[in-house]
């Protein structure tokens, strides 16, 4: 019978069930979501107890990552579906602030990432995307103190910015990547997915094709170049409106010279209808 999770909403509510459980000496991982949980999450929970002996999912649609002209508003909330996922992975406490909590009236901080926050990837179509992450993973981070985080490798270039901003700040935070979750046809799992249309849905999938058939080339000395310029041409054919498909270094994002500045990784990110698909892997 699963458990129901401790749900916190307040700051000092948190800081008491976390005071307590550092007395008895628990190891403490964190995944912060955007709720909307989908089996990738679930995964990132289950990667999460393999590692300490109590979790923290964080739920909380962050409105300083959302431009105005993007879907705040509209994000899915399932917050009764959610409860119930994690009471079924037994994860022990959801903090789950209202924006005020979060973003108290006067609040004037930011946290301004750069290096691989700004390589021309997710930073070129979303300005104001890592400002408002590394903003609120911060809080996150010193409001939950975990020894772990766990970020899913979807968001791959959050995943390096969010290492590099631990790092930087000294935030004794380990992060940890977890590989993506596809579904059968290859759909990484995203909490967006729910905005294709049942056409753009059987569509969907050509990203990770074209980026796994991209990757076997690239592995065969094939000339990058010429694989990513067949590949881009294949996603734009399939009607999708291409934002960037690169290859980069999978440590720094940057740009490589040659196949021998690796190791590698293939990123894309692409709209159908409107509805805005990131993926990546490694080649
Ligand atoms: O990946 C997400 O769901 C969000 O960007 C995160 C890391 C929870 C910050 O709001």
């Amino acid at each position: 019978m699963p458990r129901s999770p401790m749900i916190a909403r307040t700051v000092p509510a948190l800081r008491r069930a976390i005071d307590s459980l550092r007395l008895r000496k628990a190891t403490i991982a964190l995944v912060p979501t955007m709720g909307a949980l989908h089996d990738g999450h679930v995964s990132l929970v289950r990667a999460a107890k393999r590692r300490a002996t109590r979790v923290i999912v964080s739920i909380f649609v962050n409105p300083t990552q959302f431009a105005p002209t993007e879907d705040f508003g509209s994000y899915p909330r399932t917050w009764k579906a959610d409860v119930a996922k994690l009471a079924a992975e037994n994860v022990d406490m959801i903090w789950h602030p209202a924006v005020e909590a979060v973003y108290p009236q006067g609040f004037a901080t930011r946290i301004v990432p750069e290096g691989p926050a700004v390589v021309g990837l997710e930073d070129r179509f979303r300005p104001h995307f890592f400002g408002g992450v590394a903003t609120v993973v911060g809080k996150l981070f010193t409001q939950c103190r975990p020894d772990i985080a766990i970020f899913g490798e979807k968001d791959f270039q959050q995943l390096r910015v969010v290492m590099q901003m631990a790092r930087d700040l000294d935030l004794g935070v380990k992060v940890i990547g977890s590989p993506t979750v596809r579904e059968r046809d290859g759909l990484a799992m995203s909490s967006r997915n729910v905005y294709l249309s049942a056409e753009e849905r059987q569509v969907a999938p050509t990203l990770y094709r074209t980026m796994k058939e991209c990757a076997r080339r690239i592995r065969a000395g094939e000339d990058t170049e010429a694989a990513m310029a067949g590949g881009a041409e294949i996603i734009r054919a399939a009607g999708f409106t291409l934002d960037y498909f690169e290859v980069r270094n999978a440590e720094t994002l940057g740009p490589i010279a040659s196949t021998k500045d690796g190791p590698l990784r293939i990123l894309v990110a692409a709209k159908l209808g409107n509805t805005r698909l990131i993926d990546n892997i490694a080649v």
